[in-house]
């Protein structure tokens, strides 16, 4: 993704149609809860522009950058899949594959100005969802199971590990030209742990596993994960820091997302090999989390002052609640013992968040801080996706659990017209070279126009100016 500066959209002009009730939402009844994210829904494909003549099939309207739509679909496929509701899965699952790119690994050729590593992984870990859930499979023409783009999409990603920067990491970005080359971070970091973790349940292949430890150890040696600072209990998970010092000038912002990420990581981990660890850091990483919910209510900490300071959430910020919401369901399924501690948060953070989908035109629109049991004036792809996933949560009981090959596979054979083995192999199943085209795993153009230069250098600037004004409220 690329910073865009802050957007604060409130339209006082809309406040007029705000109702104070919300949609109505009985968390006890799956009815309910099924009314209540269909109108959610619907506000959310309201952004939806990529049907009409000449846009691009699965993007979202301007100004949302295409990974957030990744993480959109994420959202709707959930929807469908919680509610038995499937209005909307050929539109999922077309755009799920028209965005995937020419060697199926979501390096898109259309974003080469706005895709880093963070962008790619969003659109692989909802294809990871799609074979999980048993989501239609792509069908004639395409890989065989979204289990190829998934690992395509880590593939690619983990060919980037670069160890000649702070001793190791991927980058925030994929392409030079592009603000943030220089940083490294923790959500592209994240995000591959999170796949690799995914990957390893899902595929029984040691080496995700490998990969899992050697992510988080770097991450702990830089110091992006921990140390504890209020506590033993209380694992944060850092920004990120500029390779220029070797990763020693630490961004110290939390944002909910990359909790999630290594929360739900650790915890698949833990359910696959059963090490208790995984179960340890996760349970660190929970009790650093409470600084994202205020009275159980979930909230962006870093960019959304409680008590009337000025929100700076910009619009990419504006959906990482979702993805945390989407994320602690992961982790409750995959540790069903952490059920019990993490589910009341969910309930009142969607209690909440339908008070808050009371504005708007539609009277159902919702907005971004919840804790004020109100519409805030806000509205966005952001605010619906974080409605929308926290709703979906609620329901994660209702169905299976995450899938695994074996289970929708059978047994691993050599055979690989039958599944989706690893060609040849029987102890694993796969797609080991998924994805490797040189071309795409580092840029597929080099010479880029003078137009998305100026875009560069103007967004290198944002990122200067979000460095600095950023210390001043970002620290938790
Ligand atoms: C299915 O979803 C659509 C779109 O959200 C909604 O209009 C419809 O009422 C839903 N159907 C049921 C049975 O909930
Ligand atoms: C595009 O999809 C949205 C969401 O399903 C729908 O509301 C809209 O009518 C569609 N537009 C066209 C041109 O098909
Ligand atoms: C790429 O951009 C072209 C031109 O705008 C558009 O026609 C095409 O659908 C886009 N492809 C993808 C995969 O976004
Ligand atoms: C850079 O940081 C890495 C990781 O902390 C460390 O292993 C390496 O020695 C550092 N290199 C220099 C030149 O300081
Ligand atoms: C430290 O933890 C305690 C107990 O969980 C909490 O009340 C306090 O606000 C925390 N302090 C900081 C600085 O996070
Ligand atoms: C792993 O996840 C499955 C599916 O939710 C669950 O039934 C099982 O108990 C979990 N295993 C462990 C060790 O937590
Ligand atoms: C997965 O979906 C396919 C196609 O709909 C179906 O035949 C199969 O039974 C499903 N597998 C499981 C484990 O539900
Ligand atoms: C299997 O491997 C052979 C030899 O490397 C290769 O030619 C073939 O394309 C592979 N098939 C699949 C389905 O990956
Ligand atoms: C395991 O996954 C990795 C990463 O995708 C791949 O390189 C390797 O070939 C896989 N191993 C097997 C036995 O398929
Ligand atoms: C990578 O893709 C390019 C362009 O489609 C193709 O010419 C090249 O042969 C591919 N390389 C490999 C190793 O598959």
């Amino acid at each position: 993704m690329k910073l865009v500066g802050f957007v604060p959209t409130a339209l006082a002009v809309f406040a007029m149609f705000a109702s104070v009730l919300g949609v109505e939402l009985d968390i006890t009844s799956a009815t309910s809860i099924g009314k209540a994210s269909a109108l959610v829904a619907q506000g959310l494909m309201d952004y939806y522009t990529g049907n009409n003549s000449g846009n691009s099939p699965g993007m979202f309207s301007p100004p949302y950058y295409w990974w957030e739509a990744g993480v959109a679909w994420g959202t709707m496929l959930d929807y469908g899949f919680y509610n038995n509701n499937d209005t909307y899965n050929s539109l999922v699952h077309s755009s799920l594959l028209y965005q995937s790119g020419d060697y199926w690994n979501y390096m898109t050729f259309n974003q080469t100005s706005t895709e880093g590593n963070d962008d790619q992984a969003f659109w692989g870990i909802s294809a990871m969802q799609a074979a999980e859930k048993n989501f239609t499979a792509p069908g004639k023409g395409w890989p065989k199971t979204w289990l190829y783009f998934a690992q395509a999409t880590w593939n690619t990603m983990a060919a980037r590990w670069d160890d000649k920067n702070c001793g190791g990491g991927l980058r925030w970005q994929i392409y030079t030209w592009n603000a943030g080359y220089d940083y490294k971070n923790m959500v592209s970091n994240g995000c591959l742990f999170h796949l690799a973790a995914r990957l390893a349940r899902f595929t029984e292949n040691s080496t995700f596993v490998d990969w899992s430890e050697k992510i988080w150890d770097w991450a702990v040696s830089v110091k992006f994960i921990g140390p504890p600072i209020n506590g033993s209990h209380d694992l944060r998970v850092i920004d990120g820091a500029p390779i220029a010092g070797n990763c020693t000038t630490l961004h110290p912002y939390e944002w909910t997302y990359n909790q999630g990420l290594m929360m739900a990581g650790c915890a698949y981990l833990y359910n696959y090999t059963g090490d208790a660890k995984w179960l340890n850091r996760l349970e660190d990483l929970w009790g650093r989390a409470q600084v994202f919910f205020s009275n159980g209510i979930m909230y962006e900490a870093a960019c959304m002052p409680l008590n009337g300071g000025t929100v700076r959430c910009n619009n990419d910020q504006r959906c990482f609640k979702g993805i945390f919401s989407r994320f602690l369901g992961l982790t409750m399924l995959m540790v069903p013992q952490m059920y019990d501690e993490i589910m009341p948060f969910i309930k009142t953070s969607a209690e909440a968040a339908a008070q808050s989908c009371s504005g708007g035109t539609d009277g159902h629109t919702c907005g971004l801080d919840w804790t004020v049991h109100k519409w805030d004036g806000y509205y966005g792809l952001g605010e619906q996706i974080c409605a929308l996933d926290t709703f979906n949560t609620l329901l994660i009981s209702s169905k299976p659990a995450a899938y695994t090959a074996r289970e929708l596979y059978g047994p691993p054979t050599t055979d690989s017209s039958t599944n989706d083995n690893n060609n040849g192999t029987n102890s694993v199943y796969g797609y080991g070279n998924a994805g490797l085209n040189s071309s795409t795993v580092t840029a597929q153009v080099l010479n880029i126009d003078t137009a998305d230069k100026a875009g560069a250098g103007i967004l290198t600037a944002v990122v200067v100016i979000f460095m600095i004004c950023g210390s001043a409220w970002l620290i938790l």
